[in-house]
C-alpha cells in the first residue's frame, strides 16, 4: 500500500509577493550601485529554497547565498544556475563537489583556504572564494589579528591560479537596532580589512548588508548586498516605517467539526476556558505538532469566517478549538492561523512578539510532516 500524505495545514508560499519585495530590495541596492544577493538558506527560511530561488533571480537578484554546501548542491540539482555562494563548513563538508558545482564558497580561516585551494587544484581548476572578516560579530569569520596573513594566503593562492578572490565580506550585529553604534564600528574594521586586501594585490567586491541595512543603510550596501528575511516579506525594521513588503507564507488549515456548547461547558486538556454563554466552537486539526506552539494557548486569533476569532483552551498536539459565538461557521470553512495580515489578520510577527521571539524563528520552523506546502501566484514553480 502506498503511504498517504497526512495534510492537516497547508502553508501557501505566495511567488508573487516573493517578486514583489525581492524586486524592491534589488531597486534599493541597484540604486546604489550595488547587486542584490538573496538568501535562501534553512530551505529559503521555510518557504522552499527553489521556489524562492526562482522568484527572486526572476525579480532582480542576481545571485543566491545558502549556509551549507549540501544546502547549495540541493539548488544546483533543482536546477538553479546562478551564482551561488555558501558560507559555514563543517568538518567533512565536501569541498570537491561545491568546486564541481561552480558554487561559490566563504572562508574564514586558513585552514578552510588550503582545503577549498586543494580541492580545485586537484581538478585543476579554480575556486571562487570570498573571504570574510569577523568585523564584532564573534561567530564565523577571520579575527582581524589572522586577516592580513590569510590575504597574503589567498593572494599567492589567487597567483597560483587555484582560486580566485571575488569578495570581501562580514555580517552586521545590530543592525535592526537602527543607530546602533556597532553598526558604524563593524563598517570601520570591515573597510580596514579591504584596504589590506587590496594592499595583498587582490581586486574584490565588498558585502555587508543584510535586510536591515539594505533598507536603512545605503552607505554599506557597496557591490552586493544580502537580505534575506525582508525578500520573505517579514520586516526588520517596523520602527523605519513601512517598507512595502508584502509576507509570503500563509499558514492555514480548515474547520473539520462545529459544535453548539451550553454555558458552562469548558474546552480542551486542563479545562482551562469555559463558555459563559451558549456557543459555536470550531475545531481546526493542527496543534503543537504542526508548528502551533502551545504557549499561545488562549492568547492567539484566527482568522476564520470573515473575522478575527479567539483558540479557547489549550492547544492540543493536533488539534485546537476557535469560539465562533453564534456565528455561521461550517465544516471545511478555511482558517488561517498567520498570513499577510490582510484585513487585520494573524502575522507570524504577531506570533513572535507573543511568543517573546522574533518572526524568522516563526517562518523557518512551520514546514514540518503533517503540512503541505504550495507555492501560488502567476510565477508559482
Ligand atoms: C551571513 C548572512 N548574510 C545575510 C543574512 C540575511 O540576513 P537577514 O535575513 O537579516 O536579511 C544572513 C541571515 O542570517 C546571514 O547569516
Amino acid at each position: 500500500m502506498t503511504e498517504q500524505p497526512v495534510h492537516r495545514a497547508d502553508l501557501r508560499i505566495d511567488v508573487d509577493a516573493l517578486r514583489n519585495n525581492v524586486a524592491l530590495l534589488a531597486e534599493r541596492a541597484r540604486r546604489s550601485g550595488a547587486r542584490t544577493m538573496v538568501v535562501v538558506k534553512s530551505d529559503g527560511y521555510g518557504h522552499g529554497a527553489a521556489t524562492v530561488a526562482r522568484a527572486a533571480l526572476s525579480a532582480g537578484a542576481s545571485e543566491l547565498g545558502v549556509a551549507a554546501i549540501g544546502e547549495a548542491l540541493r539548488l544546483r540539482a533543482d536546477g538553479i544556475t546562478a551564482p551561488l555562494l555558501c558560507w559555514l563548513h563543517a568538518p567533512g563538508d565536501d569541498f570537491d563537489a561545491a568546486v564541481a558545482a561552480d558554487v561559490q564558497l566563504g572562508v574564514s580561516s586558513e585552514a578552510e583556504l588550503h582545503a577549498i585551494a586543494a580541492a580545485a587544484q586537484a581538478r585543476s581548476t579554480t575556486a571562487r572564494v570570498h573571504l570574510k572578516i569577523d568585523t564584532g560579530l564573534s561567530r564565523n569569520g577571520c579575527p582581524p589579528e589572522l586577516w592580513p596573513s590569510l590575504v597574503e594566503r589567498a593572494a599567492k593562492a589567487q597567483a597560483a591560479g587555484v582560486v580566485e578572490v571575488v569578495a570581501v565580506w562580514s555580517h552586521l550585529a545590530c543592525a535592526d537596532e537602527l543607530g546602533h553604534p556597532s553598526i558604524d564600528a563593524q563598517a570601520a574594521r570591515f573597510d580596514a580589512a579591504y584596504r589590506q586586501a587590496r594592499a595583498a594585490g587582490l581586486d574584490p567586491i565588498r558585502h555587508l548588508a543584510n535586510s536591515a541595512a539594505v533598507l536603512t543603510r545605503p552607505d554599506l550596501h557597496f557591490e552586493l548586498v544580502r537580505p534575506g528575511i525582508a525578500a520573505y516579506g517579514l520586516d526588520p525594521v517596523p520602527q523605519d516605517g513601512d517598507h512595502g513588503l508584502v509576507p509570503a507564507m500563509t499558514f492555514r488549515s480548515t474547520v473539520v467539526l462545529t459544535k453548539r456548547v451550553a454555558a458552562g461547558e469548558s474546552v480542551s486538556y486542563g479545562h482551562r476556558w469555559t463558555a459563559d454563554r451558549p456557543c459555536t466552537l470550531a475545531l481546526v486539526p493542527v496543534g503543537y505538532a504542526d508548528g502551533v506552539p502551545r504557549s499561545l494557548s488562549g492568547r492567539m486569533d484566527v482568522w476564520l469566517a470573515g473575522r478575527r476569532r479567539p483558540v479557547v483552551g489549550r492547544v492540543c498536539m493536533d488539534q485546537l478549538v476557535v469560539r465562533c459565538d453564534d456565528d455561521p461557521v461550517a465544516a471545511g470553512d478555511e482558517v488561517v492561523l498567520f498570513g499577510a495580515g490582510e484585513q487585520g489578520a494573524p502575522t507570524a510577527a504577531e506570533w513572535a512578539e507573543a511568543l517573546g521571539t522574533i518572526h524568522y524563528e516563526i517562518v523557518t520552523g512551520m514546514y514540518r510532516p503533517r503540512v503541505t506546502r504550495t507555492a501560488v501566484g502567476t510565477e508559482a514553480t
